[in-house]
């Protein structure tokens, strides 16, 4: 037996991935409300009307023209506006999470249902009841929230009225917002994440041609104003209720040298230290890492701080670490080495690896990895939040969804779940990404489904909306029931 009574088997969700309703009840435009849907080949785009009202359309995460307004235009199809439709079917699918045998739901709050701008002096009621309603019905079944507070989704006055988050005022609304959910959420929610996958802004230079240094100098100093954000939630979570634990997140960028050249070996080693380590070190130990000067120096950087923030990371350190996983990459000084696609893993291709439909590699041992690693680096509990495959399924007629490679993928990173903690891995949780269908991140889409419930709704916006049990749900159920021993 190796996963510990009581470890928390779950699944995972973003508000602005499934809610829908994008602008009921008081909630206010977010940035990821003028995303567009995209495909594998085609990007998704932000649109926009200029200063003297041209609509136009950047990719989604370049930066707009000076003075341009995310705006809904004619012409165009926005996934998020319906999700899933979960603010109307969450009853229904927090059932369905309750048959798998649920213990934990990952799901986050849209900052824009609680402060339609940001900004407001008051919350908005609405919102505040939309979640309190959520979670009351998960304690209906005895399934933990799992919260992250922001999740990709910035209320667009922020953005663009206040410059986002390189302006420090961010910081004091965040706080705000955090210690608004803190006290109206207290003994319904212990499981808090601030912000998902924290290292995305710097990882953007890896994969985005025309991310210039100066972009990379914003992201560091974005990076900054969100640790001392995010540990100031620390500690205002820990005053309201010290029971309450408050996690990191960040995107799990593990990867391996391609050859054992020691250039290759130490341009890894560079990677992740940049990629992750620089993040994770300051939120674990509430100080910047000893290589921290090393990158500043790299692209230039003279960081705008405060005496105080430097007290902040230290009173707000984490309680644990909570990460994504979907694949691993391979870093290499060679040039012309095969590229490879993946969330946040580029680099070059694993000759031992699989590849989804989508080019990311399928590694489980990777798992058993990272998970060694972080635990021999802080020795600080460990949650697996984000981790699954996304793939084309097919609805039989009778309703039946037959996914043999998703309960492959699954039982592969369960595996190597279970081996990391007869490795003496503390890992408290895993709550397997898109656990219902919902609308693809990076691409827009409903086809690319990670779900083990079925959603009937289609690239194009039709569909019923009607939820049904893939076979991987059974499956699932049955890993939950026996704590993880029947993986077959
Ligand atoms: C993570 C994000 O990076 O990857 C999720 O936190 C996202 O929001 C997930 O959905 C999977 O990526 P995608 O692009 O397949 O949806």
């Amino acid at each position: 037996m190796s996963f510990p009574k009581g470890f928390l088997w779950g699944g995972a969700t973003a508000a602005n991935q499934c809610e829908g309703a994008w602008n009921v009840d008081g909630k206010g435009m977010t940035v990821s409300d003028a995303s567009t849907a995209g495909t594998l080949t085609e990007p998704r785009y932000t649109t926009y009307l200029t200063n003297d009202g041209k609509p136009g359309k950047a990719i989604m995460l370049e930066e707009l023209p000076e003075g341009a307004h995310r705006a809904v235009l004619d012409g165009y199809y926005y996934p998020y506006h319906k999700g899933i439709d979960f603010y109307h079917h969450y009853k229904e699918d927090i059932a369905l999470f309750a048959e798998m045998g649920f213990k934990i739901f990952r799901m986050s709050i849209s900052w824009a249902r609680i402060f339609p701008k940001g900004i407001e002096e008051e919350p908005n009621q609405a919102g505040l009841d939309f979640y309190r309603n959520v979670f009351e019905e998960l304690k209906k079944y005895d399934i933990e929230p799992l919260v992250t507070i922001f999740h990709y989704d910035l209320p667009v006055h922020l953005e663009e009225e206040l410059g986002g988050w390189n302006n420090r005022e961010l910081i004091d609304c965040f706080e705000k917002y955090t210690r608004v959910l803190f006290k109206e959420y207290n003994g319904l929610v212990k499981y808090w994440l601030t912000f998902n996958e924290i290292n995305s802004p710097i990882l953007l230079r890896n994969y985005l041609p025309n991310y210039s240094d100066s972009m990379v100098r914003e992201a560091i100093q974005t990076l900054h104003n969100q640790f001392v954000a995010s540990a100031r939630a620390v500690r205002a979570a820990h005053g309201t209720n010290p029971e309450m634990m408050v996690g990191c997140m960040l995107g799990g960028t593990c990867s391996y040298p391609l050859t054992s050249n020691p250039d290759d070996v130490l341009a890894n080693q560079k990677r992740l230290q940049d990629d992750f380590y620089y993040c994770c070190d300051t939120m674990v130990r509430g100080e910047y890492p000893f290589f921290a000067q090393r990158l500043w120096d790299e692209y230039d950087m003279k960081l705008v701080t405060k005496p105080q923030d430097f007290i902040d990371l230290k009173e707000g350190k984490v309680d644990m670490i909570t990460f994504s996983y979907y694949s691993t990459g391979c870093i290499t000084v060679d040039e012309n080495a095969e590229k490879a696609k993946g969330n946040f893993t580029t680099g070059a291709k694993n000759p031992y690896l699989k590849y989804s439909e989508w080019g990311w590699s399928i590694d489980g041992k990777g798992l058993r990895y990272f998970l060694n690693e972080l635990y021999g680096r802080y020795q600080l509990p460990l949650m697996v939040v984000e981790n699954g495959l996304g793939a084309v399924d097919t609805l039989e007629e009778d309703g039946s969804v037959h996914d043999p490679y998703r309960i492959a993928y699954t039982k592969e990173h369960v595996l190597a779940m279970h081996d990391a903690i007869l490795d003496g891995v503390n890992l408290l949780a895993y709550t397997y990404w898109g656990c219902i269908d919902l609308v693809s991140a990076s691409t827009g889409e409903m086809k690319k489904r990670y779900g083990f419930i079925y959603v009937d709704r289609d690239n194009d916006g039709s569909g019923t909306l009607k939820r049904y049990k893939k076979d991987s749900f059974y499956w699932y159920k049955k890993v939950i029931a026996s704590n993880g021993e029947d993986v077959d």
